[in-house]
């Protein structure tokens, strides 16, 4: 990624698994060598930790690219915009000494997500009959107004007359919403929602002054030759359409959502680099075919710190799954790999690579199926390869590693079809293999 080639001038960054892959990471790496990142979806759901020196930072909706001075970040249409957090976020960000003006742009096409949203999310879960376990930020509801029509966007901040009669509709209609769930809001809880709406009603000329068309923005730099690269949030098993449905967020994470979250043609868009973890986790509901026993599962939590950045929940662990990284590489047309906390297996003396599904009927499936349901009755069939037992942490090339965790790369390589470009061995920027 060193070399500026019209091959990657646009490249897509997109999760394959359930999240939490080391996006954030490689984001930053790869920052360093492009002018503009842009987040096409999601919103504060995400958490995406970065290490800079001895600093860790927690961002949730501003795109990783910040932390490199100079560079321009978007947020597009495809977001769900935070108000509240965004600012909240913006603001430690320029008290930790990152220097943010000019640098940040957010689509006037945005939808924003306020304070009702994260009420209602919150009372639908507590309502389910089948929790999904969101992270609680709103995405869900937020999205839900935006597909009925009935959402704000950041355009709609430039009249204050409608701006407001559109806030006041929205505030009404969660209120009914949660009467008809029987939750209605009263005492401390409606005063603070009435807060929390006239603290973001209050953000409207601050969001206003940061506005751009994310699309018309990256268009134009793609012309100048600039390079530009799309952040996705969440992965592919948590995407609406391709994810494990109904345990999945509220939006395209895959590679074909970065076209419309951010407002360019898919034509647009040279390289989709896929990141996975070199096991599996997930957090909150839903299945996870390759999952550990109790007591690895605490192993494995304790080796790679397996616990939201968002929500500290603990991750489900389990060992590599490469039907579903395959399919990942099919549905979002991966160009490369980048394969992240490879240093957390240094340890074990054996490692699991799950290469089909076998159903209660004794036969095998080694495609990505539809049915969610099935996932919770399959047996992985696994491949379990010998450990190195050493460790890559101060690997910089291929040849540094021990030849045990070559040949494991080499059979991710193998059993995804996708060739791998980038292997991180460790929390710090410098700890990357760039494959050349
Ligand atoms: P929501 O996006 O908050 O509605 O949550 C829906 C599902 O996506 C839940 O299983 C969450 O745990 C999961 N999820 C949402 N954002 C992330 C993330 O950034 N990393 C991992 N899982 C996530």
């Amino acid at each position: 990624m060193s070399s500026r080639t019209d091959a990657d001038r646009c490249t897509v960054v997109v999760g394959c698994q359930w999240g939490d892959e080391g996006k954030g990471k490689i984001v930053d790496v790869l920052a360093e060598d492009v002018d503009v990142v842009a987040r096409y979806q999601g919103g504060a759901n995400a958490g995406h930790t970065v290490h800079v020196g001895d600093s860790e930072f927690i961002l949730h909706q501003i795109p990783s690219g910040i932390l490199h001075p100079g560079k321009r970040c978007l947020l597009g249409n495809g977001v769900v915009l935070d108000l509240l957090q965004f600012f909240e976020e913006h603001d430690a960000l320029v008290a930790r000494g990152i220097d943010l003006e000019g640098r940040v742009g957010v689509s006037l096409r945005a939808h924003l997500l306020l304070p009702w949203h994260r009420v209602l999310d919150r009372a639908a879960e507590a309502g389910a009959a089948e929790k999904i376990g969101t992270t609680g930020r709103g995405i869900g509801p937020a999205y839900e107004d935006k597909a009925g029509r009935r959402g704000i966007r950041v355009a709609d901040a430039a009249d204050l007359d409608r701006f407001s009669e559109l806030m006041a509709r929205g505030t009404e209609r969660a209120r009914k919403r949660l009467l008809a769930l029987g939750l209605p809001l009263d005492g401390d809880d409606a005063r603070a929602l009435d807060e929390a709406m006239e603290q973001s009603a209050a953000l409207r000329e601050r969001i206003l002054e940061l506005a751009v068309d994310t699309g018309l923005e990256v268009d134009q730099a793609l012309r100048a030759g600039e390079r530009v690269l799309l952040e996705g949030a969440q992965g592919t098993a948590l995407d609406l359409d391709h994810g494990t449905y109904p345990f999945v967020t509220s939006s395209n994470t895959t590679a074909a959502g970065a076209a419309t979250g951010i407002g360019i043609g898919p034509t647009r868009i040279d390289a989709v680099l896929g990141v996975v973890k070199a096991y599996t986790t997930r957090v909150g509901n839903g299945p996870l075919p390759t999952g550990f026993d109790d007591e690895m599962d605490a192993r494995m939590r304790e080796l790679g710190g397996e616990f939201g950045a968002t929500t500290g929940r603990p991750r489900r662990c389990g060992w590599f799954d490469a039907v579903l990284a395959r399919y990942a590489a099919r549905v979002n047309g991966l160009t490369g790999l980048a394969v992240t906390k490879l240093d957390v297996l240094d340890t074990l003396p054996e490692i699991g690579l799950c290469t089909g599904y076998r159903l209660p009927d004794g036969s095998t499936v080694t495609e990505f199926p539809a049915d969610t349901w099935s996932l919770e009755s399959i047996e992985p069939v696994l491949e379990m390869v010998p450990g190195w037992e050493s460790s890559t942490q101060e690997a910089r090339t291929l040849d540094d590693l021990p030849a045990g965790a070559r040949s494991y790369l080499d059979r991710i390589e193998e059993l995804t079809g996708a060739p791998i470009h980038m292997v991180s061995v460790g929390t710090r920027r410098t700890q990357i293999i760039h494959v050349a």
